[in-house]
Protein backbone atom coordinates (compact mmCIF):
# COMPACT_ATOMS: atom_id res chain seq x y z
CA UNK A 1 0.00 0.00 0.00
CA UNK A 2 1.04 3.55 -0.60
CA UNK A 3 -0.63 6.31 1.00
CA UNK A 4 1.95 9.49 0.70
CA UNK A 5 1.53 12.84 1.27
CA UNK A 6 3.06 15.30 -1.53
CA UNK A 7 4.49 18.39 -1.81
CA UNK A 8 2.94 19.52 -5.09
CA UNK A 9 4.52 22.13 -6.83
CA UNK A 10 3.89 25.55 -6.01
CA UNK A 11 4.82 28.96 -8.06
CA UNK A 12 4.17 32.15 -5.79
CA UNK A 13 4.40 35.20 -7.33
CA UNK A 14 3.25 38.84 -6.23
CA UNK A 15 0.01 37.67 -7.85
CA UNK A 16 -1.10 34.87 -6.00
CA UNK A 17 0.42 31.19 -6.21
CA UNK A 18 0.02 28.42 -8.97
CA UNK A 19 0.07 24.63 -8.22
CA UNK A 20 0.67 22.55 -10.70
CA UNK A 21 0.11 18.16 -10.88
CA UNK A 22 1.98 17.10 -13.64
CA UNK A 23 2.08 13.83 -15.94
CA UNK A 24 6.41 12.91 -15.12
CA UNK A 25 6.68 15.85 -12.48
CA UNK A 26 5.35 13.32 -9.63
CA UNK A 27 2.03 13.23 -10.68
CA UNK A 28 2.26 9.07 -10.07
CA UNK A 29 -0.22 7.92 -12.31
CA UNK A 30 -2.55 8.72 -15.45
CA UNK A 31 -5.65 10.65 -14.35
CA UNK A 32 -8.65 9.38 -15.79
CA UNK A 33 -10.98 11.23 -13.71
CA UNK A 34 -11.43 14.06 -11.91
CA UNK A 35 -14.04 14.95 -9.50
CA UNK A 36 -14.46 17.71 -6.69
CA UNK A 37 -17.12 17.59 -3.80
CA UNK A 38 -18.50 20.61 -1.88
CA UNK A 39 -21.05 22.57 -0.02
CA UNK A 40 -20.33 19.33 2.58
CA UNK A 41 -21.85 19.87 5.90
CA UNK A 42 -19.01 20.19 8.97
CA UNK A 43 -21.23 17.15 10.51
CA UNK A 44 -21.60 14.72 8.09
CA UNK A 45 -18.91 12.58 6.80
CA UNK A 46 -18.31 11.03 3.73
CA UNK A 47 -16.10 8.35 1.90
CA UNK A 48 -16.56 4.91 3.97
CA UNK A 49 -15.37 2.92 1.66
CA UNK A 50 -12.30 1.34 0.02
CA UNK A 51 -11.07 0.46 -3.18
CA UNK A 52 -10.25 -2.73 -5.10
CA UNK A 53 -7.86 -0.92 -7.21
CA UNK A 54 -8.41 2.47 -7.88
CA UNK A 55 -5.23 4.86 -7.05
CA UNK A 56 -6.47 8.67 -6.03
CA UNK A 57 -5.04 11.96 -4.82
CA UNK A 58 -6.88 13.70 -3.01
CA UNK A 59 -6.49 17.26 -1.62
CA UNK A 60 -8.32 20.87 -0.54
CA UNK A 61 -8.04 23.36 -2.94
CA UNK A 62 -10.52 25.46 -0.78
CA UNK A 63 -11.00 25.19 3.08
CA UNK A 64 -9.91 21.80 5.00
CA UNK A 65 -11.19 18.31 6.06
CA UNK A 66 -9.61 15.50 8.03
CA UNK A 67 -8.79 12.29 5.43
CA UNK A 68 -8.78 9.04 7.89
CA UNK A 69 -6.70 6.13 6.18
CA UNK A 70 -7.10 2.45 7.45
CA UNK A 71 -4.73 -0.06 5.63
CA UNK A 72 -6.75 -2.58 7.99
CA UNK A 73 -3.71 -3.03 10.51
CA UNK A 74 -3.59 1.09 11.90
CA UNK A 75 -5.14 4.37 11.01
CA UNK A 76 -3.70 7.81 10.39
CA UNK A 77 -5.95 10.83 10.27
CA UNK A 78 -4.17 13.59 8.29
CA UNK A 79 -5.39 17.32 8.27
CA UNK A 80 -6.11 18.11 4.45
CA UNK A 81 -6.07 21.54 4.41
CA UNK A 82 -3.50 23.31 2.28
CA UNK A 83 -3.97 23.15 -1.41
CA UNK A 84 -0.06 22.47 -2.36
CA UNK A 85 -0.23 19.26 -0.19
CA UNK A 86 -2.16 16.15 -1.53
CA UNK A 87 -2.00 12.86 -0.35
CA UNK A 88 -2.38 9.56 -2.87
CA UNK A 89 -4.16 7.22 -1.66
CA UNK A 90 -3.01 3.68 -2.81
CA UNK A 91 -5.73 0.57 -3.13
CA UNK A 92 -7.62 -1.48 -0.13
CA UNK A 93 -7.31 1.75 1.69
CA UNK A 94 -10.47 2.84 3.52
CA UNK A 95 -11.25 6.56 4.04
CA UNK A 96 -13.12 8.17 5.52
CA UNK A 97 -13.59 12.51 5.41
CA UNK A 98 -15.16 14.21 8.44
CA UNK A 99 -14.41 17.97 10.07
CA UNK A 100 -15.26 20.08 6.79
CA UNK A 101 -14.57 23.77 7.04
CA UNK A 102 -17.29 26.22 5.69
CA UNK A 103 -16.34 26.24 1.93
CA UNK A 104 -14.49 23.33 1.76
CA UNK A 105 -13.50 22.32 -1.74
CA UNK A 106 -12.27 18.49 -2.15
CA UNK A 107 -10.49 17.26 -4.99
CA UNK A 108 -9.68 14.18 -5.96
CA UNK A 109 -7.52 12.73 -9.13
CA UNK A 110 -8.55 9.27 -10.07
CA UNK A 111 -6.60 6.24 -12.07
CA UNK A 112 -9.72 5.28 -13.59
CA UNK A 113 -13.11 5.78 -14.77
CA UNK A 114 -16.34 5.21 -12.20
CA UNK A 115 -16.67 1.77 -11.59
CA UNK A 116 -18.80 0.82 -8.61
CA UNK A 117 -17.45 -2.65 -8.98
CA UNK A 118 -14.05 -1.39 -7.68
CA UNK A 119 -15.65 -0.14 -4.36
CA UNK A 120 -15.91 -1.99 -0.99
CA UNK A 121 -18.23 -0.47 1.29
CA UNK A 122 -18.52 -2.85 3.86
CA UNK A 123 -16.25 -2.37 6.72
CA UNK A 124 -16.28 -6.20 7.48
CA UNK A 125 -15.65 -6.76 4.55
CA UNK A 126 -13.02 -4.42 3.88
CA UNK A 127 -10.99 -6.21 7.10
CA UNK A 128 -11.86 -9.87 5.73
CA UNK A 129 -10.21 -8.81 2.56
CA UNK A 130 -7.31 -6.60 3.25
CA UNK A 131 -6.37 -9.02 6.22
CA UNK A 132 -6.49 -11.67 3.78
P1 LIG B 1 -19.99 8.45 -2.84
O1 LIG B 1 -19.10 7.29 -3.13
O2 LIG B 1 -21.08 8.24 -1.82
O3 LIG B 1 -19.12 9.71 -2.41
P2 LIG B 1 -18.12 9.84 -1.14
O4 LIG B 1 -16.93 8.97 -1.42
O5 LIG B 1 -17.74 11.27 -1.08
O6 LIG B 1 -18.84 9.40 0.09
O7 LIG B 1 -20.64 8.95 -4.20
C1 LIG B 1 -21.81 9.72 -4.23
C2 LIG B 1 -22.59 9.34 -5.48
O8 LIG B 1 -21.91 9.78 -6.64
C3 LIG B 1 -22.80 7.85 -5.62
O9 LIG B 1 -24.12 7.65 -6.08
C4 LIG B 1 -21.83 7.43 -6.70
C5 LIG B 1 -21.72 8.70 -7.55
N1 LIG B 1 -20.43 8.87 -8.23
C6 LIG B 1 -20.37 8.86 -9.61
O10 LIG B 1 -21.39 8.66 -10.30
N2 LIG B 1 -19.17 9.04 -10.23
C7 LIG B 1 -18.02 9.27 -9.54
O11 LIG B 1 -16.95 9.44 -10.14
C8 LIG B 1 -18.10 9.28 -8.09
C9 LIG B 1 -16.87 9.50 -7.27
C10 LIG B 1 -19.32 9.08 -7.48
Amino acid sequence: MHNEIMALKKITDPRGSLVVLEQGQGLPFAVKRCYFIYDTKGDAPRGFHAHKTLEQILLCVAGGCDLTLDDGKSKTTIRLDDPATAVHVGPMTWREMSNFTPGCVLLALASDVYDESDYIRDYGEFKKQVLS
